[in-house]
């Protein structure tokens, strides 16, 4: 397959889990959607022959060539797994990763540099993979982030598009009743998948009735939760974001930080709030109306949170 001697520029969002995150990794249904305000980008442009590909990511300050990184390195691996399944060879080229997604804060930065970084390796060497190849590629990328990932955060990434996700089955495209907004709002505390999902892993294997009794509930509200968005109804919406807070904070993953954002949405008007991703720390999630988004927005500024972004979730 000839190589391309252009540079090519290749996306991917972040994304909010909206339902049943944890539950998730233990069969549960979840529903999460892109969150096209932050993204990861991959530029690759070729280089002189015989260079070899070398990936740079400025703001972390890595500078890597694939060949000879360490097996665990996400970027090199994720670039490696790509030529062996286009059964390619190494192409001259620079690849350049940036990312406007924080790292560490539950909105899928590994899984969105990986599936920008495979498509633009894969479009530099005259290939188009479908959106299913590109996320189970970047699963197996993701295992080295998160130990036993779900599979949420490359699917919702790669399809870019709601979904409706529950391991081992086929993804479900979830299509909104009616437009609505969230609040997404960030803690400032970083904190690690790997390690709450280990803490989460722990905590089941002590007590596996109780666990799995709160998984079977988050997993009924994700349910309940994809019929209220199909049906448009955002209100009972919110309040099934409420509920499937107050589940992760019994699940032991909150912490002081999400809970006072979470408050602090719900009492300026949000429909519901609930922390997103692994917790401890990270960002929340505020179901707002429109009217009422400047002021959750400015009072959960006034909380604390470092950084809130404003999506729609579309029809
Ligand atoms: O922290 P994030 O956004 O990577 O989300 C993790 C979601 C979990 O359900 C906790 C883990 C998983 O793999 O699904």
């Amino acid at each position: 397959m000839p190589e391309t001697e252009r540079r090519l520029e290749y996306s991917a969002p972040g994304k909010v889990i909206l339902f049943g995150e944890h539950a998730v990794v233990y069969g549960r249904p979840a529903l999460a959607v892109p969150v096209s305000q932050v993204r990861a980008t991959a530029i690759i442009e070729p280089s002189p022959p015989g260079s070899g590909l070398t990936i740079v990511a400025p703001q972390i300050g890595k500078y890597i060539s694939p060949a000879t990184a360490p097996g665990d390195e996400p970027l090199s691996f994720a670039a490696r797994l790509t030529l062996e399944r286009l059964h390619v060879g190494e192409p001259d080229a620079v690849l350049t990763i940036s990312s406007t997604i924080p790292v560490a804060g539950g909105l899928g930065s590994g899984a969105a540099v990986s599936t920008a970084l495979v498509r633009a390796l894969a479009a530099f060497l005259g290939f188009e993979p479908g959106n299913a190849w590109i996320s189970e590629l970047v699963f197996e990328v993701e295992k080295i982030h998160h130990g036993t990932p779900s599979g949420i955060d490359n699917t919702v990434i790669a399809y870019e598009q709601p979904v409706y996700f529950r391991r081992g089955y086929p993804v479900l495209r979830l299509h909104a009743g009616a437009p609505f907004t969230l609040l997404i709002a960030d803690t400032g505390i970083r904190s690690l998948t790997r390690e709450v999902v280990g803490y989460v892993r722990r905590a089941w294997e002590a007590q596996r009735a109780h666990y799995e009794a709160l998984f079977d509930r988050i997993g009924e509200l994700a349910e309940r939760a994809r019929n209220a968005i199909e049906a448009g109804d955002i209100h009972a919406l919110g309040l099934l974001m409420d509920e499937n807070h107050a589940l992760l904070a019994g699940l032991g993953v909150s912490s002081p930080e999400l809970d006072l954002l979470v408050e602090t949405a719900r009492a300026a008007g949000a429909l519901g709030a609930k922390l997103s991703g692994a917790g401890r720390g990270g960002n929340m999630v505020a179901l707002v109306e429109e009217e009422a988004a400047a002021r959750v927005m400015e009072a959960l500024k006034q909380a604390g949170a470092v950084n809130v972004i404003r999506t729609q979730v579309t029809r």
